[in-house]
């Protein structure tokens, strides 16, 4: 298709104001370059049609009517006939030689199919990035409720009694619980020196300016680790024979990367594993590989039983067994002139991987990515490793390390800026990345990004001077003390550096013979909206209405491989290929004469079942390409990191309770430059929902360890933020449209995740005068500081 319209008119179109939501949000004036080739395609569907479009109107969630009536089928909703339950035999100890097992107490051993390591027909291990998790312990564990056996019967009570009577004697060894311990190499357990995974960024030369820089700052922030809380926990169903191969079923965000653990795991062409997901309850990061390991374990008991078999893990299971957010330490050292001009930053960041590989090099990619923030710095050096301890992995959880190396920023930069007697919005303005100059990567930043007229907005939304004084003002005496902080930060979407490229991500389109319009893709709603913006992408690009649209349920026997659901990679990188797909229909019915431009919804439909009938199915694909210009080095890290990133600024604003040493967040601004927003009550949703998420990881989450065990994993003694926790949470969009996401839209979904902790820390500091530099802030490590 030929681009109709000059450029500028392109953007007069697309950087029209979001309607509905958030009538104070204004528009950048455009100035990134002009669209390429698919761009113009967006701007020539669009000709004529403006207002029946759906980008920028908040349509209804595709799947809210079945999911509110119920109707919505969950993984454990389901049952096959002759199913069997599967439960998992855990590791006791932290790390260990496994020596006898034995089947103990008055069960019917010989009724209850038992699957060990021997049993496995491929290899045994969880292929994924280097291949060192085991499906099952062979001989050794390594961590607290590491999988060891399999069970399967079809009666889950009795089987339950049976798993309590499953004894395993081990031969213990020594065993790190620590990221200290890790890196100090108190003992290796991993490797030669327990690094899963390092990084080194380097920009200009940091070593050159300590010794003149007119002040020098060090310090070191911890951030805990988190569970994803997913309200549905993992759990699959899995159909395995020899004959028919293996097929599983099951709540994940990721259903290739099942796929591709379950072909190494019984040494199957790819053609005789397929996965399905089914309606899934969440997932935030914490289905992203996990499922690989329950389905692996759910086939595993399938194919020795020849029947159905079903796994389904209860919360505690859940939550003691399966990953969480990476723990983290972050050394700074930054140099600045007298005048708060950064000069140099030195960044050491370490996370705590656990006791295996698994997602720790993407974690701490991201994290290492993003440790520098939206700043401007001639001289940067970033050092990073992912570092093994005897725990269950920890693993993706929206942000991906983002969250934690963005929280040391900004409370290190609050404490730069108290030593050079800055305000600290003040050092920021004068520190901020502009158009043309670089990040820590030395990416040149080639959109226009206006982060002091962020602050700005978001300091005004917040009232933020005028309650710095009042707050300074009020009664020394008072239990109630007050303050007001902020964040401000930035977020890559989609994956990191060249990711996007190998992944080679497939979308594709079909036209059906009723006239309708079917997205096959791998991409999975989790909840977060993705068959409502797919759908809405697709109508806008169609010029038809978004009912009109359905989304393929994924199942990899029907759909291609769109990537994994994961790294705000759905709308910006998924939905411009569901954009272009539709637009392949589009050229194909004009092309065979079906369908002349200028059509209406009737005549497309008509086009689609002549189209059917005369020619048979009618279904076009499209690949990723990558925006021109991005340019990446894997080995230097350096270059453009990511195609485009989010920017935001969090105002944060909170009582402290010197009776109780409670925090309470009272007011939360969260202002974002996200490109186009697609589905604005979506869009607040996720902002809400992560903002949420973020202040249960601030002051709420603690994950209490024991030798490396989680053991306060229950709802009742793992505090999340209730309602009752949680502020009137004010989200406002500023949008400046990315010229290669769809309609101009970025990623959204891990971006609220990263400004709330650094913001109602900072808030903190200015009610009570401490500088604490840790979450989860809890009241007990309050009270130490303030009594
Ligand atoms: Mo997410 S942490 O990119 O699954």
């Amino acid at each position: 298709m030929s681009c109709s319209f000059p450029a500028l008119k392109c953007w007069a179109i697309l950087s029209r104001p979001l309607r509905g939501l958030n009538k104070n949000a204004k528009t950048f004036a455009p100035s990134v370059a002009p669209f390429g080739p698919l761009g113009c395609n967006v701007i020539s569907s669009m000709s004529g049609k403006i207002n029946e479009h759906v980008v920028g109107k908040s349509a209804p969630r595709k799947e809210g009517r079945r999911k509110v009536t119920g109707a919505a089928l969950y993984i454990d909703d389901l049952t096959f006939p002759e199913m069997l339950h599967g439960v998992t035999v855990r590791s006791s100890i932290a790390r260990g030689l496994i020596k006898n097992i034995a089947f103990a107490g008055d069960i019917p051993w010989a009724e209850i199919t038992v699957v060990t390591a021997k049993d496995i027909p491929g290899e045994n291990h969880v292929a994924l990035i280097i291949n060192d998790q085991p499906y099952l312990a062979d001989g050794v564990t390594n961590h607290p409720e590491e999988a060891i056996i399999l069970l399967a019967h079809a009666d889950k009570y009795l089987l339950e009694e049976a798993r309590r009577n499953v004894r395993i004697d081990y031969d213990e060894s020594p065993a790190l619980f620590t990221l200290e311990d890790s890196v100090n190499k108190k003992e290796i357990i991993w490797g030669e020196d327990n690094v899963f995974k390092s990084f080194l960024v380097e920009k200009g030369n940091v070593d050159d300016v300590w010794e003149s820089a007119d002040l020098v700052v060090d310090g070191e922030y911890h951030t805990g680790a988190q569970e994803q809380l997913y309200i549905e926990n993992n759990g699959v169903i899995a159909i395995a024979n020899p004959a028919e191969g293996v097929t599983v079923w099951g709540s994940m965000q990721c259903p290739y990367y099942v796929h591709k653990a379950l072909v190494k795991l019984f040494a199957l062409p790819e053609d005789k594993i397929r996965v399905i997901q089914t309606e899934t309850g969440g997932g935030f990061g914490g289905k992203e590989e996990y499922p690989s390991m329950i389905a692996g374990h759910a086939a595993l008991l399938a194919w020795k039983t020849g029947k159905p078999v079903k796994i389904i893990y209860d919360r505690a299971e859940d939550m003691v067994a399966t990953t969480k957010r990476h723990p983290s330490r972050t050394r700074h050292r930054t140099a600045v002139t007298k005048d708060g001009k950064l000069t140099a930053m030195e960044i050491d960041f370490v996370i705590d991987g656990g006791a295996y590989c698994t997602l720790s090099p993407v974690v701490l990619s991201r994290g290492t990515i993003h440790a520098a923030g939206p700043y401007s710095c001639p001289n940067v050096r970033i050092r990073s490793s992912a570092v093994a301890t005897n725990t269950p992995p920890h693993g993706a959880f929206r942000g991906f390390g983002a969250p934690q190396s963005i929280f040391a920023l900004e409370r290190h930069l609050d404490k730069v800026a108290h030593a050079i007697g800055l305000e600290p919005d003040e050092f920021r303005r004068r520190n901020f990345v502009t158009e043309g100059q670089t990040t820590a990567t030395s990416q040149v930043i080639r959109e226009k990004v206006e982060m002091g007229q962020l602050l700005d907005r978001a300091l005004k939304l917040s009232d933020y001077h005028a309650k710095r004084e009042k707050f300074a003002g009020e009664n020394p005496t008072s239990r109630i003390k007050k303050g007001i902080g902020f964040a401000s930060f930035m977020h890559g979407a989609g994956f990191t550096g060249s990711g996007e490229v190998y992944l080679q991500s497939v979308v594709g389109a079909e036209a059906t013979a009723d006239g309708r319009v079917k997205i096959l893709s791998a991409s999975t709603e989790i909840g977060q909206g993705t068959n409502t913006i797919f759908s809405q992408i697709a109508a806008d690009a169609l010029g038809v209405d978004a009912d009109l649209i359905d989304v393929a349920q994924p199942d990899t026997s029907s759909v291609p491989n769109s990537g994994p659901t994961v790294a705000s990679r759905t709308c910006m990188i998924v939905g411009k290929l569901v954009e272009s797909a539709v637009l392949g229909l589009k050229q194909t019915l004009i092309g065979s004469g079906l369908l002349q431009e200028g059509y209406d919804q009737k005549e497309f439909q008509n086009a689609c079942r002549h189209y059917v009938a005369q020619f048979g199915a009618l279904k076009t694909f499209s690949k990723y390409q990558p925006p021109p210009n991005v340019n990446w080095d894997d080995e230097k890290y350096q270059g453009d990191a990511y195609g485009t990133y989010a920017w935001a600024v969090y105002v944060a604003e909170v009582s402290v309770d010197l009776l109780t040493y409670e925090a309470h967040v009272q007011d939360f601004v969260a202002l974002q430059e996200v490109g186009r927003v697609i589905n604005p009550v979506l869009a607040a949703g996720q902002i809400e929902g992560g903002v949420g998420q973020a202040i249960g990881f601030t002051l709420f989450e603690n994950v209490v360890w024991d030798k490396g065990r989680m053991i306060n994993n229950q709802m009742t003694n793992y505090i999340i933020p209730t309602a009752a926790d949680i502020p009137p949470i004010r989200v406002f969009f500023e949008e400046n449209p990315y010229a290669y996401g769809p309609s101009g839209a970025k990623g959204i979904g891990e971006l609220p995740m990263d400004g709330a902790a650094p913001a109602i820390l900072s808030a903190i500091e200015n009610a009570t005068g401490v500088r604490f530099n840790h979450v989860p802030l809890m009241p007990e490590a309050m009270m130490k500081e303030l009594v």
